[in-house]
Parts: structure tokens; C-alpha cells; sequence
């Protein structure tokens, strides 16, 4: 049997249904029941009739998963794969935050911890940050949280000043104006799309800014032959595989985010025989988390 077959054999026995990240390896895209971005995977996430839920991503989105769905297993095929962004804020920092603004709001991105979200009013994606933010008052004084250039393109975008906590995504810094101008001039004429976790100068010198969902939508409503993609590697295949007939080139061939590669089609199949590593989030913080959740899922 391929080890593919095993997967397929082993997820029918356990009933279990395999969601994948858009940064995950191609091999991992190519088993899964469903791709996408962090939005659309929370989405996925609250519609899911299997009792297994294989997340193939970080800890946080299967944490996210598991709030949303108490009654069912969800299973993390590397138990390290965490985001070094998520950890960047602590429920207690966000605590002491939060008590020099007693009049603030809190979004939180989603890449943050359970105890971050429960501490949280309402939380955000990349592809809704803007949406969301745009439901509070304009005069409404908001803490942003933790990722600070996902938080200042927001508050841009709304002409508005939000405070901000210093976290952010290494894999994404590491991209510069520099890389854009030397991409542009290699690719002349191709759209440069960039993530908004990304510092501002390199948001500024691109032609769109957009979560990895928004990049896949944005392409195939395009004539342009060739596109130059400025977030992590991995969803190259992704755009590979649905727009045959274009061209993709990373923006940078390092942006890789080292735990999104943790999981592999090994991995997935271990963790569907051993039932590893199952993702729980204790209550109260669960409960408490899932209201952020779901007051985003609810606004867009
Ligand atoms: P999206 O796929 O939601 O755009 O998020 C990117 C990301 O860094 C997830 O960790
Ligand atoms: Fe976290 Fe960045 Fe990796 Fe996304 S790409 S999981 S934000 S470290």
C-alpha cells in the first residue's frame, strides 16, 4: 500500500478530515481534504461533520480549531510546530496592556495563543483586519495585537492610530524593498503581491496587499502572465497548481517559515494511526477565546 492509500484507508476508519495551510510543503497540500488561509480555515473549521480534524499548519490554528469544536479530536502531526509571532504576546502582557487603556479595545490576530484571545474582544485574520477593525467607532481607542505591521496597515487603511504591541513574523521580515526592485526588474511588468505582515516599506513599493487567500482570488481575476509573490514560499504551489498557464516567483526564495515545514506525509499518517498530538484548550480560557472568535466570524 502507497502511502497514500494508508492515509486514505486510515482516515475512513478514524473519520477524520485533513486541513492544510497554504504554507504547508506541496506534498502536505496535495493530501489534504481542503487548502487555505487562516480565515477560510477557522470557517472550514466550524463545518465539519468527521470526528478527527487533522490540522496541518501551527499550533495556534489548531488551537483555534479545537475552541471551535470542543466535541472533536484535533490532532497536530508535529507538536512543535509553533509561530514564534503567537509567542510573542502573553495573556499576562496583554493583561498589563489592557489595564493602561482601561477604555481600549483589543483585536487580536489570530496568530496568538488561547490565552491572548480570551483576553481579547474580537479577533482578526489578514483577510478581514481591515473589515472588523471598521465595525468600532471611529473615535473607539484600540489595542492591536501582537503582530505590529498587520496592526499598522489596518489602522492606515482606516486613516486611524491604533496602539500596538512590537511582535511580528520573522519569516516575513526578512523581505526588503530591495528584494522588490530587484524582482521587478528580473520580472518587468509582473504584479508584485505582498502579505501585510510584511514591514510597511516593502507594503509600500508593492502593487497589492493581501492575505494568501486574497493572493489566490487576485491572480485568477488577472491577464498578467507572471506574478512576483512576497510571503512565505509555500503557497507557490498552490498558485502553481490552479493557474497553470502563469508564472509565479517568490519575491524571496529563504521567506520560508521553518514550522509550517515541521509536517510531513509521514507525519500525517502517524499522526492519524496515534491519534498525536491531540490539541485541547482548557476552560475557562476556551470558552472565553471562542466569543473572539466567533465576534469576528460574525462581523465578515
Ligand atoms: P493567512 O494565510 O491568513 O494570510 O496568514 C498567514 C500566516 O502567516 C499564517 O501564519
Ligand atoms: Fe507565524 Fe510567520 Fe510562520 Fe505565519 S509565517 S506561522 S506568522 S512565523
Amino acid at each position: 500500500m502507497t502511502l497514500h492509500e494508508e492515509i486514505r484507508k486510515l482516515q475512513k476508519e478514524r473519520n477524520a478530515v485533513i486541513l492544510a495551510h497554504n504554507y504547508q510543503l506541496g506534498e502536505v497540500q496535495d493530501i489534504a481534504d481542503f487548502t487555505g488561509d487562516s480565515l477560510e480555515l477557522a470557517r472550514k473549521a466550524t463545518d465539519i461533520q468527521a470526528d478527527v480534524i487533522v490540522f496541518c499548519g501551527v499550533h495556534f490554528m489548531a488551537e483555534t480549531a479545537a475552541i471551535l469544536n470542543p466535541g472533536k479530536t484535533v490532532l497536530l502531526p508535529a507538536a512543535d510546530a509553533g509561530c514564534p509571532m503567537a509567542d510573542m504576546l502573553t495573556g499576562d502582557q496583554l493583561r498589563e496592556l489592557k489595564a493602561k487603556h482601561p477604555g481600549a479595545k483589543v483585536l487580536c490576530y489570530v496568530n496568538s495563543t488561547a490565552d491572548v484571545k480570551a483576553e481579547s474582544d474580537c479577533c482578526v485574520t489578514s483577510a478581514n483586519a481591515v473589515a472588523v477593525a471598521q465595525s468600532f467607532a471611529p473615535d473607539q481607542e484600540i489595542i492591536f495585537v501582537p503582530d505590529r505591521h498587520l496592526g499598522s496597515f489596518t489602522a492606515e487603511k482606516l486613516g486611524r492610530t491604533f496602539i500596538l504591541w512590537p511582535g511580528y513574523c520573522p519569516t516575513h521580515a526578512r523581505l526588503t524593498e530591495t528584494h522588490i526592485l530587484a524582482a521587478r526588474a528580473a520580472h518587468p511588468g509582473a504584479p508584485v503581491l505582498v502579505h501585510p505582515e510584511c514591514p510597511k516599506p516593502v507594503r509600500d513599493a508593492a502593487d497589492a496587499v493581501l492575505s494568501t487567500g486574497g493572493m489566490c482570488r487576485y491572480v485568477q481575476g488577472r491577464s498578467e502572465p507572471a506574478f512576483i509573490i512576497g510571503t512565505e514560499v509555500g503557497i507557490l504551489h498552490r498558485l502553481r497548481r490552479e493557474n497553470p498557464d502563469k508564472a509565479f516567483y517568490p519575491l524571496l526564495e529563504q521567506a520560508v517559515c521553518p514550522n509550517m515545514k515541521k509536517i510531513t506525509v509521514e507525519k500525517v499518517l502517524w499522526s492519524l494511526r496515534d491519534l498525536q498530538t491531540v490539541i485541547t484548550v482548557p476552560e475557562p480560557v476556551a470558552s472565553r477565546a471562542r466569543r473572539s472568535i466567533e465576534a469576528m466570524l460574525a462581523i465578515h
